[in-house]
């Protein structure tokens, strides 16, 4: 089977991947050069993370990241990419106050940050309803089941979410109804592979699976974690393909090394004048002194 192209990519373009049982590659992003590097890969979903704020933010959760804070990441990755789809992550407290709060919030994403859409945690009802309000608002969402960080107070942690039968049962309903509302694609984080399994055999949009084993239409992964720039613990289904962290590390003491040595810069990082040129500093110089002389005198009189 062709592979599906895309000059830009779009819901149509993902739900056409799914029916031809094509994988759908995404990544988080924070910033213009790691976003263009994605997308240069040819990664089809930018997800601009509200995991911002544990791997570049240096918070401790997701909690206390703000709208503000996503709109300006967000726009920093919309500027860099050129084919793949850009979705923000709505943070805490941007869809939990009122329904029309929150549609303000996410058109945010898509009139101020240039977003295709936006993704949002959890699917109580109210959820939904905003799922529904929003695709009535033409804003596409990326619905979000499983382990939701967000409720990290409630769930009590970052854990597996869904290996007992009710949870699971609510996590299956949360995603259909999240489906029946308009949500163009799923996020499913931390469930058993079995579950994500039957989830994506009964919707017909995508799901895209984060610790949810092979069978999601697609995975995505939180970009420093797979490239080595994350310290400290890794959920078991990060995958490293790259020591990012370490190769910094290791540049960075070698700098420090040249620069007390005075090995850096050498000759070829230089600039130099052009050799008629030699003397002008000199002059510039002995000019400057002369002029702080005849202050001096001055201030003395
Ligand atoms: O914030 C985030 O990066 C996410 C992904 C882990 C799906 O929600």
């Amino acid at each position: 089977m062709a592979q599906t192209q895309a000059d830009r990519v779009t819901v149509c373009y993902l739900q056409e991947l799914k029916r031809q049982k094509q994988k759908i590659t995404a990544l988080t992003a924070y910033d213009y050069p790691v976003a263009r590097i994605l997308d240069e890969a040819g990664v089809d979903i930018i997800l601009v993370g509200d995991s911002l704020g544990m791997v570049v933010l240096g918070y401790e959760n997701t909690l206390p990241v703000t709208m503000e804070e996503m709109i300006h990441h967000t726009r920093a990755v919309v500027r860099a990419r050129k084919r793949a789809m850009v979705i923000g992550d709505m943070p805490y407290l941007s869809f939990h106050l009122s329904l029309k709060d929150s549609v303000a919030n996410a058109a945010r994403f898509i009139k101020e940050a240039g977003a295709d859409g936006v993704k949002l945690e959890g699917a109580t009802p109210l959820r939904v309803q905003l799922v529904e309000a929003l695709t009535e608002a033409e804003i596409p969402v990326m619905g979000h089941v499983g382990l939701t960080p967000q409720s990290v107070r409630r769930l009590g942690g970052f854990k597996v979410q869904g290996t007992e039968e009710e949870k699971a049962e609510a996590i299956f309903r949360g995603a259909l109804a999240l489906e029946k509302a308009g949500a163009f694609a799923l996020v499913l984080e931390s469930i058993p592979a079995e579950l994500a399994r039957e989830i994506t055999s009964a919707v017909k949009i995508p799901t895209i699976g984060i610790g949810a084993g092979p069978d999601c239409d697609g995975q995505i992964l939180v970009v420093n974690d797979m490239l080595g720039l994350t310290s400290g613990y890794l959920p078991r289904f990060v995958k490293k393909y790259a020591e990012l962290g370490q190769q910094m590390n290791q540049a960075v003491s070698q700098y420090l090394k040249e620069v007390r040595a005075g090995l850096y810069p050498e000759e070829q990082h230089c600039y130099h004048l052009r050799p008629e040129k030699a003397g002008l500093v000199r002059k510039i110089k002995n000019k400057i002194l002369k002029e702080k002389t005849k202050q001096t005198k001055e201030n003395r009189k």
